[in-house]
């Protein structure tokens, strides 16, 4: 029998000042809504439409088979470590030392709240380029800090200038989040152009927290890493992961090189909240290394492809979309139909079926546009695209 319990109405607060103090994510409710409707196309989601490659998952399974069941090293497998750092060295030019300078994290996400938690105290002011994704400014409000935007807009192909950056820097500024190719916009930045930010950073004393985890998706030019500019390895913190361009967003596997001071704080901090990044995603990394990149480039080509389709449709149908250089996002304005972005979402959402992600969301510069992930079948692009253009004929002012 059901044991009846008088309940009692807690009187000491229950929530903490830091979960209090931050909004849902504006994702989530899309996803939500859009799950719920029969037909919908979604170009709401971030992530690839791929699976893992068969012999990363196959290496998984077989690290399982072989009985790799226990911890790690906190900051992961020496080898999955020492495959990035060479990865890191061929790919992008940045040299790191595996045993002292990264950490294998659990997604780019917890290297990002490591980042923040590991160099940021309350009162400190966090620059962040806008729009970005989401975690950004909830994360730098979680530890106490102030996250101040610093808008990019389609005057720049939502590039960040120096002036811009400049503009917002005061005595309390500490670092700057950048993530070039970017989530939402696409935008890409080349090296002359993050040669200036670099230039503000030295300037100002900043730390970069660099978020690349888009860097394999770079479309039409060769990535730079900020680390690699001149005088910037010893103030960047570089962030990246496989699930993007390895197409393994469920595995939870991300890493972060930067020097040793902050590497080891970071380590402290994942030490005892994480122990280490999970085993058998790090046998499956290790295997998308050594033998993923021409998979890597087949999946590039197809974004690509997919990428010059929708950016052409979108045009054609009537919302002007500059042609974005990275990730696997477009950005188009919604301002040919009068409604401000969420509106945009939620209408075609409901009389279109086509889910797509308001860009305020996505914090200042956001707004007036919205995000369609182009991580999706063509077939699925098609239609949508089609669903799309009806409803702006619909609406067009
Ligand atoms: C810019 C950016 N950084 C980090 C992440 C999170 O990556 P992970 O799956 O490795 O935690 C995302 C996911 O959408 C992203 O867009």
């Amino acid at each position: 029998m059901k044991q009846q319990t008088m309940q009692t109405t807690p009187k000491k607060k229950r929530l903490s000042r830091a979960a209090s103090s931050i909004e849902p994510s504006g994702i989530r409710r899309f996803f939500d809504l859009a799950a719920t409707m029969k037909d919908c196309i979604s170009l709401g989601v971030g992530e690839p439409d791929f699976v893992t490659p068969w012999n990363v998952r196959e290496a998984s399974m077989a690290s399982l088979e072989q009985g790799y069941t226990s911890y790690t090293s906190n900051a992961g497998m020496i080898e999955l470590r020492t495959a990035i750092g060479e990865y890191m060295l061929d790919r992008f030019g940045v040299d790191y030392d595996p045993e002292e300078e990264m950490i294998v994290t659990v997604g780019a996400s917890e290297a990002i709240d490591l980042a923040i938690r590991a160099t940021i105290d309350p009162g400190d002011e966090v620059l962040v380029a806008t729009p970005a994704f989401v975690s950004y400014e909830p994360l730098v409000t979680m530890s106490g800090a102030v996250p101040i935007p610093v808008p990019t807009d389609a005057s720049t192909d939502f590039k960040l200038t120096k002036e811009r950056l400049e503009a917002a820097i005061t005595d309390r500024s500490r670092a700057v989040i950048l993530s070039f190719p970017n989530n939402p916009t696409g935008a890409v930045m080349n090296d002359v152009e993050l040669q200036a930010i670099a230039e503000v950073a030295e300037a100002y004393d900043l730390l970069v927290f660099s978020d690349e985890i888009y860097a394999e998706l770079s479309y039409d030019t060769q990535h730079t890493a900020f680390s690699a500019l001149e005088r910037m390895r010893d103030r960047t913190v570089l962030i990246s992961g496989f699930s993007k361009a390895f197409a393994m967003t469920g595995w939870r596997l991300g890493f972060v090189c930067a020097p040793t001071d902050i590497t080891q704080a970071m380590l402290k901090i994942h030490q005892y909240s994480l122990m280490c990044a999970p085993t058998p995603a790090q046998h499956g990394a290790l295997e998308a290394l050594r033998n993923g990149r021409e998979i890597v480039e087949k999946m590039t080509n197809s974004y690509r492809a997919r990428r010059n389709y929708i950016v052409h449709a979108l045009n054609e149908a009537g919302l002007s979309c500059r042609f974005p250089g990275g990730s696997f996002y477009a950005f188009p304005s919604v301002e040919a139909t009068g409604m401000d972005d969420e509106t945009f979402a939620e209408q075609l959402l409901i009389e279109e079926k086509v889910a797509v992600v308001p860009g305020t969301v996505f914090g200042k510069g956001g707004e007036g546009h919205v995000r369609c992930s182009y991580a999706t079948s063509m077939d699925a692009l098609q239609t949508a695209t089609a669903r799309i253009e009806a409803f702006v004929q619909r609406h067009a002012q």
